[in-house]
C-alpha cells in the first residue's frame, strides 16, 4: 500500500514549523558548550527514544508481530541506547534511568509524549494508531534531528547523527507508505503535534535559562 508524494509537502510540517527553526537552532547551540546540561538533554532524548520504542511494543501486543516492526522497534530502543551513550559520555558518569537530577524536563517531555500519543489515537482508527503516531513523531524526529545534526557537526564535539538520521529517514518513508495518503489528516495531525512541540520547547527553553520560545 505505497503512494507517491513527499511526507514533508504533504503534511506541510516544513512551512509550519519554520518560525521554530532558528530559536530551536540558537537553543541547541548553547546546549552544546554546556556538557552537563547537554547530557541531560540527550538522556531526555533517550527516554523519548525508550518509549517510542515501548509504545510500538505495546501497539503489538495482541496483534501478530511483523519482521518490518520488530526492526523499528529494535532500532528505537538502539537509539534510546545511542542517546544514553552519548550522554553518559558528556557527564563522564552513569547516568541511570531517567529522574528529574540527571533528565531535563523530565515530566514536561513525557507529557508531550502521552499527549501526542492519546491525541492522535483517539482521532484515526484503534487499527491505524501505529502508522499514524509514528508517522508524526518520525516527522518530528527528522526535523529536529537535522537540526541538531549540523549543530553537533559545527560544535567539534565528535558526535554524528548521521546513521539515526538515515534510520528515521526509512521509518519516515515506511510509516508514510501506511497511511500518509489521507493529506487532511496528516495535516491536521501535524499541526496538532506542532502546537504541542512548541509548548515543550518553551518549557524546555524556560528552565534551561532561555525564553526565545516562551515570550
Ligand atoms: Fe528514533
Ligand atoms: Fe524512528
Amino acid at each position: 500500500m505505497t503512494h507517491s508524494g513527499d511526507p514533508w509537502i504533504s503534511s506541510g510540517m516544513k512551512e509550519l514549523n519554520a518560525p521554530l527553526e532558528a530559536p530551536v537552532r540558537a537553543f541547541l547551540q548553547n546546549l552544546a558548550r554546556d556538557p552537563s546540561a547537554h547530557a541531560r538533554f540527550m538522556n531526555m532524548l533517550s527516554m523519548l527514544e525508550h518509549m517510542g520504542s515501548r509504545k510500538i511494543m505495546l501497539s503489538q501486543m495482541d496483534k501478530v508481530l511483523t519482521e518490518d516492526i520488530l526492526k523499528h522497534l529494535a532500532e528505537e530502543a538502539r537509539h534510546a541506547y545511542f542517546f544514553k551513550r552519548q550522554a553518559e559520555r558528556l557527564a563522564g558518569e552513569a547516568l541511570d534511568g531517567y529522574d528529574n537530577g540527571n533528565c531535563t524536563t523530565r515530566i514536561p517531555a513525557a507529557m508531550y509524549f502521552g499527549r501526542m500519543d492519546a491525541g492522535i489515537s483517539k482521532r484515526v482508527a484503534p487499527a491505524d494508531s501505529y502508522p499514524w503516531v509514528s508517522l508524526i513523531i518520525e516527522l518530528r524526529a527528522c526535523w529536529l534531528y537535522a537540526i541538531y545534526h549540523q549543530v553537533l557537526e559545527e560544535s567539534g564535539l565528535r558526535i554524528s547523527l548521521k546513521s539515526l538520521l538515515a534510520e528515521e529517514d526509512m521509518h519516515l518513508a515506511e510509516m508514510f507508505g501506511m497511511c500518509g495518503a489521507d493529506t487532511n489528516t496528516l495535516r491536521a495531525l501535524t499541526a496538532y503535534e506542532t502546537d504541542l512541540f512548541r509548548k515543550f520547547w518553551a518549557v524546555l527553553e524556560k528552565t534551561e535559562g532561555c525564553h526565545a520560545l516562551a515570550a
